[in-house]
């Protein structure tokens, strides 16, 4: 049993997305995503950092949910800012359980166990936008108490893994607000994706103020989980 962590698969399964616009490197990106997980045994866990579907609403998605299930492993999936088929919790669990698709949990405002570790998360905000410098205020005093709320819910776990979308720290700007959450709450690692193509020459790896971070979008990874621990 191992945990393991992917970002931004981006399906388009019912639909045909060209995916030229993240830059080089998406050709048959779905086969190189199902061979990246053959790895992973029906016992481990991967958790998907957002983007997953380009489906806009549950009803359009079944056909990438049907892909992402038939993955070995369970799954644990947190809001990327593509993911417009996102909706309320009773909504997907009733979507995932009418659709047989029992295997995929949703990390918001919560957490899992894996092991005495906690996996939690929350979707972050961007801090490369500040053209409305007040919608974004309010979206990261949001995301930083969502974010908190899942490290609560982690009570007294021996290690509080931390799972976003949007990169904390990217190109010399810091979300102040949901770094200071994590470092209250003890965090030691975060992973994130969103960034893609020239961007992943700007990304964060390694340990910045005490917490290690490690940049996770499926075409930085060779759409190969990564490992985080057995
Ligand atoms: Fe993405
Ligand atoms: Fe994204």
């Amino acid at each position: 049993m191992a945990l393991y962590v992917i970002g931004d698969l981006h399906l388009s399964l019912e639909s045909d997305k060209p995916m030229d616009a993240f830059g080089q490197g998406w050709d048959d990106y779905v086969n190189r995503i199902k061979a990246g997980f053959e790895k992973l045994t029906p016992d481990d866990v991967c958790v998907l950092c957002g983007d997953l579907s380009w489906a806009s609403s549950l009803k359009t998605s079944v056909s990438d949910f049907r892909f992402i299930s038939n993955l070995p492993g369970k799954k644990i999936a947190l809001k990327g800012n593509h993911d417009h088929w996102w909706s309320t919790i009773a909504k997907m669990d009733a979507f995932f359980a009418l659709h047989d698709l029992s295997g995929i949990q949703i990390l918001s405002n919560n957490c899992f166990y894996y092991g005495d570790m906690a996996i939690c998360g929350s979707r972050g905000w961007t801090i490369e936008n500040k053209a409305d410098a007040a919608r974004n205020d309010m979206m990261v005093r949001r995301e930083a108490n969502r974010l908190n709320l899942s490290l609560e819910a982690a009570g007294d776990a021996t290690e509080k893994l931390c799972f976003l979308h949007y990169p904390p720290i990217f190109r010399g700007l810091r979300c102040r607000e949901l770094i200071d959450v994590m470092l209250a709450h003890g965090v030691r690692r975060c992973w994130y994706g969103h960034i893609h193509g020239y961007g992943h020459n700007y990304a964060v790896q390694g340990c910045v103020d005490g917490i290690d971070y490690r940049m996770i979008s499926a075409d930085y990874i060779n759409f190969t989980p990564q490992k985080i621990c057995d």
